[in-house]
């Protein structure tokens, strides 16, 4: 996500208003058998990928929908600028299937599935380049990975196969709530940004779901982007028999893996 131009709020604003003219059944396409969304990421970006080149010092920044991204994105760049001694960009992020290239070292944010689902649910219904949804529709079609970007399992099964890889640093959205500043200290660790226990502390207070929801970084999106930051909300929207469906989906794909493991399922989601 960094050293790319980064596209302004003016952007996002723009194709915002562009989604008022685009119908709820046109905002979606597929590409290679994966839902996209056709405002943000026509076919046109993601063949562009097939020719990104990586450069040495790019930063890449990977997640599901509404594992976290947004909340990793502000950090990053916030350690960027502390370790750098530059200025923070006030541009939004560049998103990969959105822009261009990037790799190298990779951090990767996770979060409960069921929280996931809920987050989606809410981010689909209150951003308006995606089409409105009902809730059980919604949770079978996430639960089938017929949703934007695929499968929250097939992404999992297939990150779960990196776990060790030394050039990718898996984190969960549970442990950053749970510990902050010390999730901060271990992707500044990672990255190899130099950090006073002073700039992390600066970087932790700038980084609270209260102060990124005032700061007003995402304007008008600011209530799609920063709903309620919490860990199991899902106990407010699923049935007993949703919850048991996705106890079962978990076991079938997760279950003993490492990242699985990361996930505290039974803690966070029983
Ligand atoms: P909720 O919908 O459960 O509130 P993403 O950025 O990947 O789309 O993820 C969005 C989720 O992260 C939303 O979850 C959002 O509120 C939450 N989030 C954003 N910033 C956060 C922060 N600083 N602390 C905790 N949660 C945050």
């Amino acid at each position: 996500m960094a050293g790319h131009p980064a596209p302004s709020m003016t952007w996002a604003l723009t194709r915002m208003e562009k989604a008022k003219d685009v119908k709820d059944e046109e905002k979606f396409y597929k590409f290679e058998g994966v839902i996209y969304s056709s405002i943000m990421s026509p076919a046109e970006n993601l063949e562009a990928l097939r020719t990104m080149e990586a450069r040495a010092d790019d930063v890449m920044l990977v997640a599901y929908p509404k594992c976290g991204f947004n909340w990793m994105v502000a950090v990053l760049r916030k350690m960027m600028a502390a370790a750098s001694g530059k200025k923070e960009t006030p541009a939004m992020h560049a998103l990969i299937e959105f822009y261009s290239p990037d790799a190298q070292k990779m951090l990767v944010v996770w979060r409960n599935p069921k929280d996931t689902l809920v987050s989606y649910f809410h981010f689909m219904n209150k951003n308006p380049v995606l089409p409105n949804v009902e809730w059980d529709k919604f949770f079978s079609e996430f639960m089938s990975g017929e949703v934007a970007w695929g499968s929250y399992f097939d992404h999992a099964v297939a990150w779960d196969k990196l776990m060790d890889d030394p050039n990718i640093k898996i984190i969960t959205y549970e442990n950053l709530k749970q510990d902050l500043s010390e999730g901060i200290r271990q992707i500044s660790q990672f990255f190899g940004f130099p950090l006073t226990e002073e700039q992390v502390q600066t970087i932790y207070s700038e980084t609270t779901f209260s102060a990124m929801k005032e700061s007003g970084s995402h304007g008008k999106l600011g209530s799609a982007f920063f709903r309620k930051g919490e860990v199991g909300d899902w106990r407010n929207h699923f049935s007993e028999a949703q919850s048991q469906q996705m106890d079962e989906e978990f076991n079938k794909r997760l279950a003993g893996t490492k990242l699985g493991a990361l996930l505290q399922y039974d803690t966070y989601c029983k």
